[in-house]
């Protein structure tokens, strides 16, 4: 890890290997080590995988949160590590932000990975329930908003089989600063609708992947997203839930090289 100074503040980054840019973005309540594996195993590619603000190693200011604050502070990385342009791969609240990149600075933007993530802003019910969430952080800290999420970001196969992966993801949101989670939680909810900037992406590879178990964002979501995306490839990934990079990294690394070899 080492740390990049933007936007005055100082965000922690894993970056591994020469070439072109692939700048992972993680979701919510997460971090950087979400990539870990694709980190370790993309050759070919400059993976680097940053801590957002508020999260993981990264600074937690006490306010300064939004979509446009995520990709202002992402864009000020490329600049800072001497990138023109990057792949952008990001998972649920990471697309949204990959979204807001797009809006500002497509120019930046060589292709796009968008995995279990959505256009669509909240609904009046998804908001009611960050406001439930933001309450619970602010009162009671990140570990019961780690145990609220546990069951809804892994797949079932991954809850039943998979001890190692259910502690490091319960691991990584217990750590994160309850600012961190508070203002991702207001941003998310204030969000706009990404939908109108879908059929604008034709010129640009896109993969949209989902894991089959998503409970979050399901595959049906995903395929409408993908299917107003003119081009855009889109693949399901077997027994995984919502966080497949850490769920199936094999297969989740594997498929994003062969996406990566067209770009
Ligand atoms: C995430 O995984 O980033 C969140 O579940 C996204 C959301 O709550 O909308």
């Amino acid at each position: 890890m080492e740390r990049f100074r933007t936007n005055e503040l100082s965000l922690a980054v894993d970056f591994r290997g020469e070439g072109p840019a692939v700048l992972f973005i993680h979701g919510f309540p997460l971090d950087r080590t979400l990539w870990r594996h694709q980190v370790a195993e993309l050759t070919g590619w400059c993976r680097i995988a940053p801590d957002l603000r508020g999260f993981g190693e990264s600074d937690s200011p006490a306010s300064g949160y939004s979509m446009a604050a995520y990709a202002e502070d992402l864009l000020s990385l490329l600049d800072v590590m001497g990138k023109q342009g990057a792949v952008l791969v990001g998972l649920s609240m990471g697309g949204y932000i990959a979204f807001e990149v797009l809006r500002r600075r497509p120019e930046r933007v060589i292709g796009l990975v968008l995995m279990d993530t959505r256009a669509d802003p909240d609904t009046p019910e998804g908001t009611a329930a960050r406001d439930l969430m933001i309450a619970t952080a602010r009162e009671r800290g990140a570990v019961p908003v780690a145990g609220a999420m546990l069951p809804k970001l892994l797949g079932e196969d991954s809850l039943r089989e998979r001890p190692d992966v259910v502690a490091e993801v319960r691991r990584m949101m217990e750590r994160t600063p309850v600012a961190g989670i508070v203002g991702a939680l207001e941003s998310m909810k204030a969000r706009p609708d990404s939908r109108p900037l879908l059929p604008t992406l034709g010129g640009m590879p896109v993969l949209a992947v989902v894991g089959e178990q998503d409970r979050i964002v399901s595959p049906s979501v995903m395929r409408t997203m993908a299917d107003a995306i003119p081009g855009a490839e889109f693949e399901v990934v077997s027994g995984a839930g919502h966080v497949p990079p850490l769920e199936r990294p094999g297969f989740v690394t594997d498929r994003i090289a062969r996406f990566l070899s067209r770009v």
